[in-house]
């Protein structure tokens, strides 16, 4: 199947390194140009010159932290100029709050809604003018179901992520804008943090594994394929969806 990506133009927020970094990755080579960014300039640069180096289309990339307001925007306008245009937004960072305290609900705030919020202001205008323009958050089955953590920002914060997607597919599908969430279960990675938690916690580890139907976590590269048709224009009926992709590790039915 063509996902018909030849061309295209897409920005990654948080995309130097796991599920955000599988995603542009397979973006390139699906034949789009890229635009990413990360806190950490290093991982940045390696994401430039690894995607550089992958069939055509332009490549950018900047170091930004997405809890601060203007650097986002700023961000998204130049990647706009950068790659001439903008059919596909994603958002994979998270501010990962797993504590109880204000700090952790106001970056996982900040990065998980806020910053998402703030790059659809800036794309907007650019995904308006695209043929087929999709919006793609990266949830957590945390915003459905409780792990058993302790209460934590996480589950909240990709839930109102979820809303918001809603209302974005709502107002915007007149414009030819899609909007959808996909949310992972357990996905291991090499240097990911189910990646640590098989090296400190191997029983913990192995638990989580056995819950899962196919007796393993999924993979970056699975999660990647997922997120990219779905942004992509294969993908154009989803609308205002919000995808499950845990391989069955949330026992339920919807
Ligand atoms: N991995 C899983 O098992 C899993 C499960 C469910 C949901 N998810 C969701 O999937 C998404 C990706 O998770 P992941 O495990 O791939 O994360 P990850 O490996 O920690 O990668 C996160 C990426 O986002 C960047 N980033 C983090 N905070 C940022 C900030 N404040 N500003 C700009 N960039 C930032 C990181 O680079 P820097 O550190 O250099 O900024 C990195 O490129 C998240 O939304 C997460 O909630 C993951």
């Amino acid at each position: 199947m063509d996902l018909g990506l030849t061309g295209k133009k897409a920005m990654v927020l948080g995309g130097s390194r796991g599920i955000g970094w599988f995603t542009a990755e397979l973006l390139k080579r699906e034949g789009a140009a890229v635009a990413l960014c990360a806190r950490g300039a290093e991982g940045v640069d390696a994401a430039v010159r690894k995607l550089s180096s992958i069939g055509d289309g332009a490549v950018f990339g900047d170091a930004v932290d997405l809890t601060d307001g203007a650097a986002t925007r700023t961000f998204v306008r130049k990647g706009i100029e950068a790659l001439g245009g903008l059919d596909i937004l994603i958002h994979s960072a998270s501010g990962f709050g797993l504590a109880n305290s204000e700090e952790d609900w106001q970056r996982s705030f900040d990065v998980d809604v806020l910053a998402g919020v703030r790059a659809v202001e800036e794309a907007l205008p650019a995904l308006k003018e695209s043929d087929a323009a999709s919006i793609t958050f990266i949830g957590s089955m945390a915003s459905k179901f409780h792990f058993g953590r302790p209460a934590s920002p996480y589950g909240p914060v990709k839930a109102a992520m979820r809303a918001y997607a809603n209302e974005l597919a709502q107002t915007h599908g007149k414009d030819g804008i899609r909007a959808n969430v996909i949310s992972p279960g357990a996905v291991w990675f090499p240097g990911g943090s189910w990646d640590k938690q098989k090296q400190d916690n191997p029983k913990f580890y192995a638990g989580v594994e056995k819950s899962i139907p196919l007796g393993r976590l999924g993979t970056g590269e699975e999660l990647a394929r997922i997120i990219v048709f779905t942004a992509s224009p294969a993908g154009l009926w989803l609308n205002a969806s919000h995808i499950c992709a845990d391989g069955g590790q949330v026992k339920a039915v919807d």
